[in-house]
């Protein structure tokens, strides 16, 4: 099969200038001989297209003009086979929309795309998800706009690995100002959020020899699996001080992934004396500590607990992201590096690529004139409303359950009272009354010995206006659950 511009000179018209008379319109892949009934080779070039799916439904064709240049073939030719394919019913041609293929043609892809989808729940309580319709658009757009406007040429260029210059040092500043973090601009690397960035840390640490990590469990399923993917991973309990020192010493890791700021999920924020015992660990074992601040920005009853990072620079791999401050849809994050670090972390980034420049210099913008800031203002108080109103209907109306971790961030962990049925039950029922949300078995590797039944309730996800109801919802189907 050739491509349509691959195609010979001889076909095309030359003009006067010796400029090539390029079609103007749609692009076709075809595979047309260039000899023999040119006619029937079109007719049955588009059917078969239209039959394997690789043209869809509704597609509109080029012109019979802009195809015949395309083919070097006559415009009636073109024309003619058009007519034919309309006649059985292959493609649909009315003026003012040119020629499609027809809405209602059988292909794979017709038969994949009928087959039926379950309808999305009405109420969205799975965890860590922030309000979608709390996206600032217009300091966004804002930003974009004024990027665009202000982009210098290499911004289009692959540029530098470690992101726009720009962004690293707002976000030095930044984090230096909210989280405590300390580096320098030189030390960040921007990327494409956390799991990115464990996806790179990952591939550094194997470079290096490090043969175990340590993960907390419970944890994130898909960053747990992604370092599994290269390396072996050390199942690490956590108990109300966070993550468990021993269990860590005795596991023989060389790294550990944590989220000191706000266990996840369960929410509780790592003890001064846990925070001391791990720096220990990793001045003792020169290991590694990758501190994933993932919602550190939001803290409702306290001051913001600072970041780990700001105690051991050089042992600490701080890494964040704008999925919870602005949406998981954006897909911007940062590493602030120790030193040691920084050649093979940026040597992988390379070779990922992937975080959009434009984008970089629209964060750096939002920033600097305020914006996230008061962005993450407006959205805070926003949750610490909701948690308010999920916190009053549980004790008003659960009695023996309770809320754990319920001091930061976009979700909490409902514990439901002794003899309740089992998270499969519970989270079954859910369902059928159109609730989503995740047990915490979800999150865990391994079973803790006798622990009540919980639920991981993310308060962040429903609009403003549906999420009082969505709470009303998973309290009703609750109370009918209660053990008797
Ligand atoms: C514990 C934890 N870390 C990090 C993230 C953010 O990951 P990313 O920045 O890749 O969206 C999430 C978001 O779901 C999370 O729950």
């Amino acid at each position: 099969m050739g491509h349509l511009r691959s195609k010979g000179l001889d076909h095309l018209n030359l003009t006067g200038e010796g400029r090539v008379e390029e079609p103007a319109g749609l692009e076709l892949l075809l595979d047309v001989p260039p000899h023999g009934r040119r006619r029937r080779a079109v007719e049955e070039s588009l059917r078969s297209a239209v039959r394997t799916g690789r043209l869809l439904p509704g597609t509109r064709l080029p012109s019979s003009r802009d195809l015949a240049l395309h083919l070097g073939l006559s415009r009636g030719t073109v024309a003619a086979a058009y007519e034919q394919l309309v006649a059985e019913g292959w493609l649909t041609a009315r003026s003012g929309s040119g020629t499609r293929v027809a809405a209602d043609v059988d292909t794979p892809a017709s038969a994949r795309r009928h087959r039926p989808t379950p309808p999305p729940a009405a109420h969205d309580l799975r965890p860590g998800r922030p309000d979608s319709h709390a996206f600032p658009r217009a300091a966004w757009s804002r930003a974009m706009r004024r990027a665009l406007r202000e982009a210098p040429a290499d911004t289009f260029e692959a540029g530098d690995p470690r992101g726009r210059t720009e962004l690293r040092l707002t976000l030095a500043a930044y984090l230096g100002r909210v989280r405590g973090v300390r580096t320098d601009p030189s030390h960040l690397i921007v990327c494409s959020g956390f799991t990115q960035a464990v996806g790179l840390l990952t591939e550094v640490f194997a470079q290096l020899g490090v043969g175990t990590v340590g993960m907390e469990d419970p944890a994130v399923g898909d960053h747990v699996s992604i370092v599994a993917s290269r390396l072996d991973v050390a199942d690490l309990p956590v108990d109300a001080d966070g993550v468990s020192h021993t269990a860590l010493a005795a596991s023989g890791a060389q790294a550990v992934v944590c989220t000191p700021a706000h266990q996840f999920p369960l929410g509780m924020s790592m003890s001064p004396a846990r925070r001391a015992d791990l720096l220990a660990w990793a001045d003792e074992r020169v290991g590694w500590i990758v501190e994933d601040d993932y919602d550190g920005e939001f803290r409702y009853d306290r001051h913001p607990i600072g970041a780990l990072q700001a105690r051991r620079p050089s042992r600490v791999v701080y890494a964040g992201s704008t999925s919870k401050s602005l949406g998981p849809g954006v897909r911007l994050g940062w590493i602030a590096c120790p030193p040691h670090l920084l050649d093979p972390l940026t040597e992988a980034k390379r070779r990922a690529r992937g975080t959009s420049p434009l984008e970089q210099l629209a964060l750096a913008r939002m920033i600097e004139a305020g914006d996230y800031d008061r962005h993450l203002r407006t959205v805070r108080r926003a949750y610490r409303r909701r948690r308010d109103l999920l916190a009053e209907a549980v004790r008003s109306r659960l009695p023996g359950a309770r809320l754990l971790g319920v001091q930061a961030g976009l979700q909490t962990i409902l514990e439901l009272p002794a003899g309740s049925p089992d998270e499969t039950t519970v989270t079954q029922a859910l369902r059928a009354a159109s609730i989503e949300l995740h047990p915490l078995g979800a999150y865990l590797r391994s079973a803790p010995a006798r622990r009540r039944t919980s639920l991981v309730v993310g308060y962040g996800a429903p609009s403003a206006s549906r999420y009082a109801e969505a709470v009303e919802a998973l309290v009703n189907c609750l109370r009918r659950l209660r053990p008797s």
